[in-house]
């Protein structure tokens, strides 16, 4: 019998991490192609001292109680952590971790993918060319939206805003930025960013990337007050998180023309889809693929594991999110 830590994994990361968990922990997985049940997830964690979980995962009091008194790590395989409740992981001490850092730039590179994909009208191209079967080039087909020299207006400024606005530099765009504090000046000049209140950017920009965490004050941050201020011919990218735009709201903006069209990688009730967001051709529909590279995920399944395994065995971690329980 192994006296190394007993793990569960709540569903298979890449090699590169359970590599690492096998070499020092006892690991159990549940193996499936498809997210763990509720039910498997409360029995999955029975007697673990880690659990190295997923952004799908709802990892609550329920989850820690059912783990029992010996849970003392929660690993989550992704930056984001709203799908674990912080203060009660706190309130046990338990240590919960996350991945930030390598996935800035290959979410970063997918906001410009959507960006470009809603104002050049490319997947609605890509249909059209399918169903048809043929090109008629016309001087009225799929007018989109010009994308150099325009306004991109960026709210959040962490490590994901800051990469997305670094990109615009390439397409001589101007850059306002709304974050809960501006940046010292030093850096505003070096990134050429210009702070806005959150009403003045929406007004301004004619492209609007949202870089923000999913927190009580950044829910629904985006509603029909904020929408129907942008400009017509305006373009909403979100690849941070779903509940930060009140995506009903948003079925109204793109059916009636308050903005142009909309870019989402990120839905308010994963996995469930807003019917009506599937009917419109204005919007492009990606499925929570921010960080999926083959190396970002590699890297961020070597940092989870990582994180995991030195909170274990040593009791510190380089990427704590409640660093005061380790105090
Ligand atoms: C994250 O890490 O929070 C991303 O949403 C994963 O793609």
């Amino acid at each position: 019998m192994s006296s190394y830590p007993k793990i569960f994994v709540t569903r298979r990361i890449p090699e590169e991490g359970m590599r690492l968990l096998r070499t020092s922990c006892t690991v159990e997985v549940h193996e499936s192609d498809r997210p763990i049940t509720r039910r498997e997830l409360l029995a999955g964690v029975d007697g673990q001292e880690g659990i190295l979980a997923m952004l799908t995962d709802t990892v609550d009091a329920e989850v820690m109680e059912a783990a029992g008194k010996g849970l003392r790590v929660i690993s989550n395989y992704a930056v984001g952590f709203n799908n674990i409740d912080l203060a009660e992981a706190t309130k046990r001490g338990i240590l919960v971790t996350n991945t930030p850092g390598v996935l800035t730039e290959t979410t970063a590179d997918l906001a410009w993918a959507g960006m470009f994909a809603a104002a050049r009208r490319i997947v609605e191209g890509d249909r059209l060319v399918r169903t048809t079967g043929r090109v008629e080039w016309g001087p009225m087909v799929l007018l989109g939206h010009e994308i150099t020299g325009a306004t991109l207006g960026v709210v959040g400024m962490g490590r994901i805003g800051r990469a997305m606005a670094r990109r615009a530099h390439g397409f001589a765009m101007s850059l306002l930025y709304n974050s809960r504090s501006p940046l010292p000046a030093g850096e505003e000049g070096e990134l050429h960013l210009t702070f806005r209140s959150l009403p003045d950017l929406l007004r301004e920009a004619d492209f609007v990337s949202l870089h923000v965490p999913l927190t009580q004050g950044t829910r629904h941050l985006i509603g029909e007050k904020e929408l129907r201020s942008m400009k017509h011919d305006a373009v909403l990218i979100n690849t941070a998180r779903g509940e930060v735009v009140d995506e009903k709201v948003l079925v109204r903006a793109l059916t009636e023309g308050w903005i142009a069209a909309s870019a989402l990688d990120v839905y308010e009730r994963e996995p469930e889809v807003e019917p009506a967001l599937l009917q419109l051709s204005n919007v492009v529909l990606l499925p929570h693929i921010g960080s999926a590279s083959r190396s970002t995920r590699a890297k961020m399944a070597e940092m989870a594991a990582s994180n995991l395994v030195e909170a274990l065995h040593r009791g510190t971690v380089p990427h704590p999110v409640n660093p005061e329980v380790l105090r």
